[in-house]
């Protein structure tokens, strides 16, 4: 059986086809869409280019018997009922425009009832404030909820509404819009109330294995975020189970079974992991940020020309030598969520170099993730190998310093397709059959026992304290 798996991330579509007769893997189509910065913390893609390069991909792929769909998560817009148009730009969810308000909600005692029955700290990061803030500025939005013609819905939902007509979208993506009671997979009329969108404008929640509809006669058998996908793609099946990825942010998640873990003081999220007609199976859900953001900031900037430089450094660690960064480009999401904090190098002499601040800035994105990583250690025991991927996972530097500074050995996949690989195992299943294991072999970095992480995550506290609510 062939399977098209689509991963519409965040800055790129990828289509790949597998097999199940023989686990071959092709890459068939791959095209990056433009990011559009109308304002400072403001971030949007034009949602009929997004369409236009799914369609794309299904196209390249030729004759195939499922589709799975992953999708970049809580980015989300507004779109016509009748004629399918969008009547708003997709808001991506690095956006940041709609603070403020969420703000303003979490000091009337809202974050309390957000926390209780999402799951979810309140932050602009999620959908609710951004669906809220299209139908406040878009006058083509208020006429069409006015007629009764507005939907409103994660990328998935225009996708599948699109493509299949199927007005639908998965108990994953649903779980990352703060508007969906986390306990019954369902939206709930006290959270539409609180963010002020209404809910019979949402789409229907169905389980992420099982059907979707059809494209072009093809059953669409698995919808999901892109993090879920991934988590499902690195075999992660039991709790304590976690992987790392390490795109525009770095998100690891990981399993927790039946067990939904409480918005804790440790600043984790619970969120779905899959579902079935079986059942709903928990993650927990810890992100950074600015991963890769950061990198590709210094070298917009110019302190950066290429990745390679990244892969090696032949000094000390900065950290050992007192130079520390904390990439709070956006603010620091889990475990601190304070989208107030300042991004800052510190410790810097007359002798520190460009490269002393390059190596610092890789450091610092892995002690920031080693964070999220303690704070979910500190909730469900976590698996002592950590399966990672994405862009970063290709610099030796920064995994062998994160395997060092956690204390736990980081397994590389050579080849780092585990989102699209994790969405059509799950369309496998929901077309009734399975795939293999991942054709491609891993390398494990081990923790150097002779390192003092204490003291570097100490010292990378420090600096910390000093990052947050810089921009009060
Ligand atoms: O929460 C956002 C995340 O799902 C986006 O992932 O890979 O599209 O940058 P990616």
């Amino acid at each position: 059986m062939k399977i098209l798996a689509i991963d519409q991330g965040t800055t790129s579509t990828r289509g790949m086809v597998t097999d199940s007769a023989d686990t071959s893997v092709h890459m068939v189509h791959s095209v990056r869409h433009a990011q559009h910065f109308p304002q400072p913390g403001w971030v949007e893609h034009d949602a009929r280019e997004l369409l236009d390069n799914v369609r794309a991909c299904i196209s390249a792929a030729g004759p195939v018997d499922a589709i799975g769909l992953a999708n970049q998560g809580e980015s989300c817009l507004a779109w016509h009922a009748g004629t399918g148009e969008p009547l708003s730009p997709v808001i991506v969810w690095q956006d940041n425009r709609t603070a403020e308000r969420v703000d303003g909600i979490a000091r009337d005692g809202g974050a309390e009832r957000i926390a209780e029955l999402s799951g979810l700290p309140a932050d602009a990061y999620f959908s609710a404030s951004k669906l809220h803030w299209i139908i406040q500025h878009c006058s083509a939005a208020r006429d069409a909820l006015r007629t009764g013609h507005l939907r409103l819905g994660t990328t998935d939902a225009y996708f599948l509404d699109r493509l299949t007509g199927n007005f639908a979208t998965d108990v994953t993506t649903a779980s990352r819009t703060s508007l969906m009671n986390i306990r019954t997979g369902r939206w709930d009329e006290d959270l539409c109330g609180l963010f002020g969108v209404p809910a019979d404008c949402l789409p229907e929640i169905r389980p992420t294995i099982g059907p979707f509809g059809t494209i072009r006669g093809v059953p669409v058998t698995a919808s999901a975020v892109d993090q879920q996908a991934a988590l499902y793609g690195h075999g992660c099946r039991r709790p304590g189970d976690a992987k790392i990825t390490f795109g525009t942010g770095a998100f690891v998640l990981a399993v927790t079974g039946e067990r939904i873990i409480s918005a804790s003081e440790r600043g984790l999220v619970p969120t779905v992991g899959w579902a079935s007609s079986a059942g709903r199976t928990y993650a927990v859900d810890g992100g950074v940020y600015d991963a890769g953001a950061a990198v590709e900031w210094v070298m917009r900037i110019g302190l950066l020309s290429k990745v390679e430089e990244l892969d090696r450094f032949e000094a000390l660690p900065a950290v050992d030598r007192g130079l520390v960064f904390v990439p709070a480009l956006s603010g620091l999401a889990c475990p601190h969520w304070d989208r107030t904090a300042g991004a800052l190098w510190i410790g810097m002499s007359g002798a520190t170099s460009r490269v002393d601040m390059l190596q610092a800035l890789l450091e610092g994105i892995a002690l920031r993730t080693a964070e999220v990583l303690e704070a979910m250690d500190a909730e469900i025991a976590l698996a002592q190998g950590i399966p990672i991927d994405g862009g970063l996972s290709r610099s030796r530097y920064l995994v062998q310093f994160l395997a060092d500074v956690t204390g736990r050995t980081m397994i590389v996949s050579d080849d780092g397709e585990r989102t699209a690989w994790g969405i059509a195992q799950m369309a496998a299943e929901g077309a009734g059959t399975s795939l293999g294991e991942y054709p491609s072999a891993c390398t494990s970095y081990r923790p150097d026992p002779g390192v003092d992480r204490h003291g570097r995550i100490d010292r990378f506290r420090r600096a910390i304290a000093m990052s947050s609510g810089w921009r009060r």
